[in-house]
C-alpha cells in the first residue's frame, strides 16, 4: 500500500519571531510511519516543526504552517492516485493541525507598540475534508483516510462525529488528559471508532505498539 502521514503541529507565524502552535512533539506520527514501513509499505511522512530523526525506509516531506501541510497532502495523493489506481492509497492524519491562523503575517518584526492586544484570527482549511471533496481524489475508490481526535471531553461521541464528518474509515481516540495518553509521552491509550459506531478500545501501550495496531488495522480496510 502507499501511506501518507502527518504528523507533528502546525505552525502559524504572526511575524518572522512569533507564532501559534500546541504541543504535539510529532511522536505517535512517527511511530505509524515507521510501523507502516517495517510492514512493507510505501510511506511518505509530511511533518511539521519537530526534533525528531526520519524513520528508516520512510521518505519525508517538511512543512510549518497548515496550509503547506494540506498542499503537500494534496500533491503525494493526487500523485500516488495516478500512479495507481488498483493500489490501496491511506491518508492518516496525526498531525494537530492548527485550525486557525493570523489573519496578517508581518514580514518584519512587529514592536510592541505597534500590537493592540487584539490577534486578528482566520479559519485555517481542514485537511481531511478537503482532501474527502477534492474532485480528483473523491471517487477513488482505492483511497482511504483515517484520523486521530485528541479530545478532553466527550472522548467517544467526539470521536464519532468527527468520523462522520470528516468521511473516515476509522478514528483513532484519545484522551489527551489522561495520564500516560497524548503529548509528548511514549504510551498512548486509544480506541478506534468506526462510521457505524462500533468501538474498540485498545489497553494503554506504547505508541510503538499503538502505531503497529493502526497499520494492521488499515491493511483490513
Ligand atoms: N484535522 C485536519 N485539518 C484541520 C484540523 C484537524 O485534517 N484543520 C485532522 C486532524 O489531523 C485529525 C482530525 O482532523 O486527524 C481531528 O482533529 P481535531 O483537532 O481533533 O479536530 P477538529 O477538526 O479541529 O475539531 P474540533 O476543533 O471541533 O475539536
Amino acid at each position: 500500500m502507499k501511506i501518507v502521514v502527518t504528523a507533528g503541529p502546525t505552525r502559524e507565524y504572526l511575524d518572522p519571531v512569533r507564532f501559534l502552535s500546541n504541543p504535539s512533539t510529532g511522536k505517535m506520527g512517527f511511530q505509524v510511519a515507521a510501523a507502516a514501513a517495517r510492514r512493507g509499505h510505501d510511506v511518505l511522512l509530511i511533518a511539521g516543526p519537530v526534533q525528531l530523526e526520519t524513520p528508516k525506509g520512510v521518505k519525508r516531506i517538511n512543512v510549518v504552517s497548515a496550509r503547506e501541510m494540506l498542499d503537500a497532502a494534496l500533491d503525494s495523493l493526487v500523485l500516488f492516485s495516478d500512479l495507481s489506481r488498483e493500489q490501496k492509497t491511506v491518508f492518516i492524519s496525526t498531525a494537530a493541525v492548527a485550525d486557525w491562523r493570523p489573519a496578517e503575517c508581518a514580514s518584519s518584526k512587529l514592536k510592541k507598540h505597534q500590537m493592540s492586544g487584539t490577534l486578528k484570527l482566520v479559519r485555517n482549511p481542514d485537511i481531511l475534508k478537503t482532501i474527502a471533496k477534492t474532485p480528483h481524489l473523491r471517487k477513488l475508490p482505492s483511497l482511504r483516510l483515517v484520523g486521530f481526535a485528541a479530545e478532553t471531553d466527550d472522548v467517544l461521541s467526539e470521536a464519532a462525529r468527527k468520523c462522520r464528518e470528516k468521511g473516515l474509515s476509522f478514528i483513532v481516540a484519545n484522551d489527551v488528559s489522561e495520564a500516560g495518553s497524548g503529548f509528548g509521552t511514549d504510551t498512548n491509550r486509544v480506541t478506534f471508532v468506526f462510521p457505524d459506531g462500533e468501538t474498540r478500545p485498545l489497553p494503554q501501550m506504547s505508541k510503538r505498539r499503538v502505531a503497529g495496531a493502526i497499520i494492521r488495522e488499515v491493511e483490513n480496510l
